[in-house]
């Protein structure tokens, strides 16, 4: 795992535009912090022997940026593999497919990037091929299901924006027997702002907050759960997966003697921005009160007084392996 963060930023003042992508990037460093280490070694310690003849095969949805396969080829944990990495957003896309061959770059590895964006990452002892496509993970599953299978599953900070009892069988149907899924930084109803502003009205938009994806409806569907990570363990005992190992992997984010870390800053402006887009108009908040409330936390991020915490869950899984069967 790479250690913390060493670049460092003071307080910033409230942005006037917010970008996804940069949130997405600005996790990346809240996230090295957060990973739970006793699940990522129980996944290093189940990932079956790579080799040039029989690369190891992950998949990736929900990417995003591509934050995960730099932090795997980073650590070496990844020695020959090819890597599908899948997202919805076709602009996120654009940008892993931009921003993946410079970090590698700057890692020192040799990179090659072909006309369909296929990225080849090499330096001794690693070869990694990463393939990128902007396409829903339903809609991807229904392509691929009966075509190709995948050693390792991975989902990050995903599973609480979709509806698990549909979505994880169908994933896991994608799974080789014996196959893998990791599926770090997973939500599970914990939003704590610290100092304190009123303790009843901080408790009332941390359960309005979660309330608005208990309900989160896509295309119809109901499309979240603030309890994900917990209800996880009967999902994946209900699609025949067990749980090899599992740990809290919270958010904590605060400024530290030279200010936030690295983005942070802005990772904390957006996310409250996310709860004001989310809670704006609720009826059980006084719209000016909560304006007042969310205009007072930029101010503390402005000021490097504010603490966040979010509580989520790593969780690895394995579906069943035919008797005898553990590594390829
Ligand atoms: C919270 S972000 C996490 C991104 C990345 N895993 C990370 O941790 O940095 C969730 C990602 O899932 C993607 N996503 C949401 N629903 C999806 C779907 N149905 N199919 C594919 N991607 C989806 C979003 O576009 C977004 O990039």
């Amino acid at each position: 795992m790479p250690g913390p963060p060493t670049a460092k930023s003071c307080s910033m003042p409230i942005p006037r535009a917010y970008s996804f992508a940069r949130y997405l990037s600005a996790k990346k460093s809240v996230d090295d912090r957060a990973l739970n280490q006793y699940v990522w070694q129980s996944l290093v310690a189940a990932l079956p022997c790579a080799t040039p003849e029989q690369p190891l095969h992950i998949l990736e949805v929900g990417a995003g940026l591509g934050t995960m396969v730099e932090r795997l080829v980073a650590s070496r944990i990844l020695t020959h593999a090819t890597y599908t990495a899948i997202d919805l957003e076709p602009t996120l896309i654009a940008e892993a497919r931009y921003r993946l061959p410079q970090w590698a770059a700057a890692q020192g590895l040799q990179v090659q990037q072909d006309s369909q964006g296929q990225i080849r990452m090499q330096r001794p002892g690693q070869d990694i091929r990463v393939e990128t496509e902007a396409i829903d993970l339903v809609r991807f599953v229904a392509r691929e299901q009966g075509q190709r299978t995948w050693a390792l599953l991975i989902a990050q900070a995903l599973l609480d924006l979709v509806h698990v009892p549909t979505t994880l069988p169908a994933l896991l149907s994608l799974l080789r027997p014996g196959g893998l899924l990791y599926c770090p930084i997973t939500f599970d109803g914990g939003t704590v702002f610290q100092p304190e502003i009123d303790p009843e009205f901080d408790a009332a938009i941390e359960a309005g907050y979660h309330q608005t994806m208990d309900r989160r409806l896509i295309a119809g569907k109901p499309s979240g759960d603030s309890r994900t990570g917990r209800h996880l363990f009967p999902h994946l005992r209900a699609a025949g997966a067990e749980v090899l190992a599992a740990g809290s992997s919270d958010w904590v984010v605060f400024a530290g003697p030279h200010g936030y870390s690295a983005d942070e800053a802005y990772f904390l402006h957006f996310i409250i921005h996310t709860m004001h887009t989310a809670l704006a108009g609720h009826p059980g908040l006084d719209a000016e009160r909560f304006t007042a409330w969310i205009t007072q936390r930029h101010a503390q991020v402005e000021q490097g007084t504010l603490v966040y915490i979010a509580h989520q869950l790593d969780l690895l899984g394995r579906v069943s392996a035919p008797l005898g069967e553990t590594r390829e």
